[in-house]
């Protein structure tokens, strides 16, 4: 379903949800115009309206329990990968925990909310925001980019959507099946930073460090001086130089 205009394609997700009518795994919500986007760490999520891909993908991953919840975000964040790969090459990333990078700038980003019933997930609501032919961001965003910036050309939002929910099924499936590891591993093997010395700040302290791996439960583990550390997202702060 495509919307108009909307506050936040996933907050439309959620209400529709707590709705007495059933809603069938696999619905895709799309807004041309999303006015009130929302973002990870209470962040807002930014988009110029027509330009951009802003949409809500609902699955069942009731499989999963509770604990497993980040297979879903590691699924969700392949999917896209997967579909961008063949446009934009290596330079493509994962940042963890589910940012999509291209070199050293984002280029779209997830907020996952999971709805939980007892210990599994009942309903997933997966919303993804790509910048992909909007031109100028504004100067608190430095850091963005689109496809278009990368690619010097326009890029039709249906069928980049097609392709991501396409990719995003195929690994969905693959967790159906038990390939768990198949998918850390995949997701792994496309993340940002992995193994190289950067810096990070956490607790108002910089250090450096190696990423080597996501805990199953996704914390990220950086290896500083021989010694590993786990963090969460409120944790740590990556800095480019
Ligand atoms: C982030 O990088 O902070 C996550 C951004 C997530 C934005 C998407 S756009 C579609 C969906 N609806 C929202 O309100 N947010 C997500």
């Amino acid at each position: 379903m495509t919307l108009k205009q909307v506050d936040s394609t996933n907050t439309f997700l959620k209400n529709i949800l707590s709705n007495s009518k059933p809603v069938p795994e696999g619905t895709v919500i799309m807004a041309e115009d999303q006015f009130a986007g929302r973002g990870q760490r209470e962040n807002v999520w930014h988009a110029e309206p027509g330009k951009n891909l802003t949409f809500s993908i609902l699955l069942r991953p009731n499989f999963i329990d509770a604990a497993g919840q980040y297979d879903v975000t590691r699924a969700a964040s392949l999917g896209v990968y997967d579909a961008l790969q063949p446009l934009l090459g290596d330079g493509l990333k994962i940042k963890w925990p589910n940012d999509i990078y291209y070199q050293d700038k984002k280029l779209g980003g997830m907020l996952i909310e999971n709805i939980l019933q007892g210990s599994q997930i009942k309903n997933s609501v997966i919303g993804i925001g790509l910048n992909v032919n909007q031109d100028n961001f504004h100067d608190n965003a430095h850091n963005a980019t689109s496809i278009r910036k990368i690619l010097q050309r326009d890029y039709d939002l249906k069928n980049i959507l097609a392709e991501i929910c396409n990719h995003i099924e195929a690994y969905y499936l693959h967790l159906k099946a038990g390939r768990f590891d198949f998918v850390r591993n995949a997701y792994l093997s496309r993340l940002y930073w992995l193994n190289e010395e950067r810096q990070y700040r956490s607790n108002g302290q910089v250090f450096t460090g190696r990423i080597k791996c996501v805990t199953n439960a996704g914390m990220l583990v950086i290896d500083k001086d021989g010694e590993e550390a786990a963090f969460n997202l409120k944790e740590i702060e990556f800095l480019n130089k």
